[in-house]
């Protein structure tokens, strides 16, 4: 069952027959199957659609063959349920067009979300039930740091210069609002976990555009908040920082895996993160390459951390919506095919 997969054992750190292999933002628009159901409703009414969010999901599985559903939803889904108004715009990206600029602007958001965000766990049941166990079922939430950035600049951002100016001269403001999603986050994962989601996944993508110490400041005392208060029973919990250069920083954390970026040495990484087990690391660009390319950095990925547990083979940031699916497919017999012969080679040794 899902619990004794090999996604789960590999993160609760046990030595396992082969590396598995999921892929960040793996049910998206590079899939014909997904652009299809896409094109009968909006980026939101699929969210909030079980149905249709069920069917998004397990696609990857059948298609790809990866060895883990992520639930399909959005770490937008949070400020949205708070109250603010989300629009996603074709080409332009998701748009709050009231962004907080203000205390008053962080009084009127509401921290009741259980009930409007009921769809996901709706989704959450229905996707365990088709899945009947074939693979496990990640669920994930924005980090309070990446969730403030959007609900600060209001969309997407080159410089972060609306929200880091939030932060160093409101700081007051910016702390309450970090803590006020640190509890939502808390909630939010407890009920995905209550609901059947068997591992939780905690998105940080723009924490590596903080310095080191806004990062001590602004980021981790709330990640840290979040995995120390997750009521996980048992489902283990992975942190992905991306762009952060010092992975030591995040040893102390209380979880279980580290998301790591392409830009990393994972063996380097590896070594920093404190005996957690590291996730990632392939450049998303790598699957435009050639099937030579794509092996060899597989092979390189495996020379650095080993196949027979510790790591769980990802790419370093979200698949791009050109990629061609064969190479996807590909990357995951590559990895597939790749641990098992060498495990097997070790065994052998
Ligand atoms: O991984 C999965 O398969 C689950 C689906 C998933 C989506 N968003 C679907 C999505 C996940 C895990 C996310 C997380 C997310 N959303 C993050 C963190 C991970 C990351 O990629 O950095 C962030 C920063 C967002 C915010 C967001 N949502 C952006 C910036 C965009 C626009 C960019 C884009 O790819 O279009 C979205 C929209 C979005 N979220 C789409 C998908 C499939 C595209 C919407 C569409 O179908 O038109």
């Amino acid at each position: 069952m899902s619990k004794d997969s090999l996604f789960i054992r590999t993160l609760r750190g046990e030595r396992v027959e082969r590396t598995p292999i999921w892929i960040m933002r793996q049910a998206g628009r590079y899939l014909p199957e997904y652009r299809a159901i896409r094109a009968t409703t909006d980026f939101l009414g699929l969210c909030k659609t079980p149905e249709l969010a069920a069917e998004v999901t397990i696609q990857p599985v059948d298609i790809i063959g990866v060895d883990a559903a992520i639930l399909f939803s959005d770490i937008l889904v949070i400020p949205e349920a708070m109250g603010m108004h989300l629009e996603l715009i074709e080409s332009r990206g998701p748009v709050f067009p009231d962004p907080i600029r203000s205390a008053a602007d962080i009084d009127k958001l509401s921290t009741d979300l259980l009930e409007r965000l009921q769809y996901v766990f709706d989704a959450i049941r229905l996707t365990k039930e088709r899945l009947d166990g074939r693979v496990p079922l990640l669920g994930f939430s924005g980090a309070p740091w990446t969730l403030m950035c959007y609900m600060v600049e209001g969309k997407g951002s080159k410089n972060f210069d609306t929200v880091k100016s939030f932060c160093y001269q409101a700081p007051a403001s910016a702390h309450r609002l970090l803590d006020m999603l640190a509890d939502c986050v808390i909630e939010y994962l407890n009920a995905k976990i209550e609901n059947g989601c068997d591992a939780v996944q905690i998105f940080d993508t723009w924490a590596g555009v903080l310095s080191p110490s806004d990062l001590d400041e602004f980021v981790l005392p709330y990640v840290t908040k979040i995995c120390d208060a997750l009521k996980t029973n048992g489902a283990p919990v992975i942190y992905f920082p991306k762009g952060i250069h010092d992975t030591s920083k995040l040893a102390f954390l209380n979880c279980n895996a580290l998301g790591i970026d392409w830009t990393k040495d994972i063996a380097k990484a590896k070594a920093e993160a404190g005996g957690k087990v590291v996730q990632g690391n392939l450049d998303p660009c790598v699957l435009f390459a050639s099937k030579d390319k794509i092996r060899s950095d597989v092979e390189r990925i495996f020379a650095a951390v080993g196949t027979g547990g510790g790591h769980v083979f990802n790419l370093g940031h979200g698949i791009l919506p050109t990629t061609p699916v064969e190479n996807a497919r590909f990357l995951v017999e590559c990895v597939k095919d790749l641990s098992s012969v060498s495990a097997d080679r070790a065994q052998i040794a």
